[in-house]
């Protein structure tokens, strides 16, 4: 069995000669340096949705890496799986009531629009701070469940934007007590599979989506939507066509390449070099909480950084970086984040590290900025497809109040909606989306 089938096809395919009358327009001819690898579904190709050749093989090869029944790709990034994994379970639901944690990224919403679903939000105890945090408990789900019977699927982000993890283990006993599926958002995890078996599907996910291209050595848009070996095997069964659903029809063979290439980096050494990188990892935390910084969210090869206390915003300390060249992933009001990884150059953890414990040595006697509010919790009138579906136009943002919104309100990144299509503007949550530079809002006419 081959570790790179659909390379080693295309690899025999440039190597014949074959005359391309077929797409793509470029016909391998080398114009970016990635053209030799963008064929499409000719013979012994197979076909992403069809799979039964060197995709399914390349598939399986994924598949047995992270021990589940079944994995899917995607070149059209988590966004894609999001959007099919809830097609999946309302498949095999029938009828879907999904609750759901804030804090999600904007794919899950598009779904529900697409797919006519309400969505149940999951409410923590006590505030939220920062637009990010989606970190919902057990007790938080339990909660959810018992004030409404009806709900049949749960869907979380973890871990979050921020690195917050959610407790999957405690979580999906609560779901699965009540015949509820667990579905999680695991964009940012894909890595946690080789980082001591913190993996949404060794933790009691039923289903779940790792950007590949997040934490793995693989280009921009490539996403794996995994089944769990535990999960009802309907859900295996009916993750391709929930895929196609809303997929283009020519998935890109340059990036199913670089599925298949991960496999073999993954199984070399890829997976070891995680677990050094999560140790270094943790050490340069300790040293950074002890320099002064607040260190946010569990997630081990996250570096999350936050010194409100020392006036200093994510925005602030993202600037402070890339006057020292260095570019972090992103930055809010509360805090920065860096994305790390083992394909990092030798010595750049270490510099990142100097360069932090300078800024936060240089914001010693400021005063705190002032403190995050909590986010807003605004009321809902309508569905969020009930809300996209109606006339609506852009207002200024002063002028919301008391209306419905029709568009979530969300900038890219994170892309995590502070107000969702169908709630309505209260002074409150206008307060803070001002504060997150929010100056029009999309309403319901
Ligand atoms: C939490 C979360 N989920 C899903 C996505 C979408 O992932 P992708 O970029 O692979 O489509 C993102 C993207 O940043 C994300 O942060």
């Amino acid at each position: 069995m081959s570790r790179t089938p659909i390379i080693d096809f295309i690899n025999e395919y440039n190597r014949s000669g074959t005359v391309r009358l077929h797409i793509p327009g470029h016909k391998g001819r080398d114009l970016t340096g990635a053209e030799m690898l963008d064929i499409t579904e000719i013979r012994g190709a197979d076909s992403l949705f069809e799979a039964d050749g060197v995709i399914a093989e390349s598939e399986r090869n994924m598949s047995a890496l992270y021990g589940s029944a079944r994995t899917v790709y995607s070149t059209e990034g988590s966004s894609l799986s999001i959007r099919a994994m809830l097609a999946a379970a309302r498949e095999y639901k029938g009828e879907l009531k999904v609750a759901a944690a804030r804090g999600c990224h904007k794919a899950f919403l598009d779904g529900c629009i697409l797919l006519g679903l309400d969505p149940v939000w999951i409410r923590p105890e006590g505030e939220t701070k920062g637009i990010c945090s989606a970190k919902v408990t057990a007790e938080d789900v339990r909660r959810a469940l018992d004030e409404d019977p009806e709900i049949n699927a749960v869907y979380l982000t973890s871990p979050d934007y921020y690195g917050n993890m959610a407790d999957i283990p405690g979580i999906s006993r609560v779901c699965h007590s009540r015949g509820a599926l667990l579905l999680v958002d695991n964009a940012h995890g894909a890595y946690l599979k080789f980082a001591g078996s913190q993996h949404p599907l060794d933790n009691g996910a039923d289903i779940c989506c790792d950007s590949a291209h997040k934490t793995l050595p693989a280009l921009t848009g490539t996403s794996l939507l995994h089944i769990s070996a535990s999960a009802p095997k309907e859900l295996a069964a009916c993750a391709k066509e929930a895929m196609a659903l809303f997929a283009s029809t020519s998935p890109s063979y340059v990036l199913l390449c670089s599925l298949d290439r991960c496999v073999s980096e993954l199984e070399r050494d890829y997976a070891q070099r995680v677990r050094e990188m999560c140790a270094e990892l943790e050490i340069i935390k300790e040293q950074l909480s002890a320099a002064g910084w607040e260190l946010i969210g569990d997630e081990p090869m996250k570096l999350t950084v936050s010194a409100l206390a020392k006036g200093l915003s994510g925005r602030d300390t993202a600037e402070e970086l890339r006057r020292r060249g260095i570019e972090p992933e992103y930055a809010d009001e509360l805090c920065c984040v860096m994305m790390p990884t083992p394909c990092l150059a030798a010595g750049e953890l270490q510099r990142t590290a100097s360069a932090l414990t300078d800024i936060i040595r240089s914001a010693e006697g400021n005063a705190p900025a002032e403190p995050l509010p909590p986010l807003p919790r605004p009321e809902k009138a309508l569905s969020p497809r009930e809300a996209y579906m109606r006339p609506h136009r852009r207002i200024p943002i002063d002028e919301a109040a008391g209306r419905i919104c029709a568009r979530g309100a969300l900038s890219c990144q994170p892309s995590v909606p502070i107000i969702v299509g169908g709630e309505i503007f209260d002074e409150e949550t206008v307060k803070i989306l001002k504060r997150y530079s929010f100056f029009e809002a999309d309403v319901v006419e």
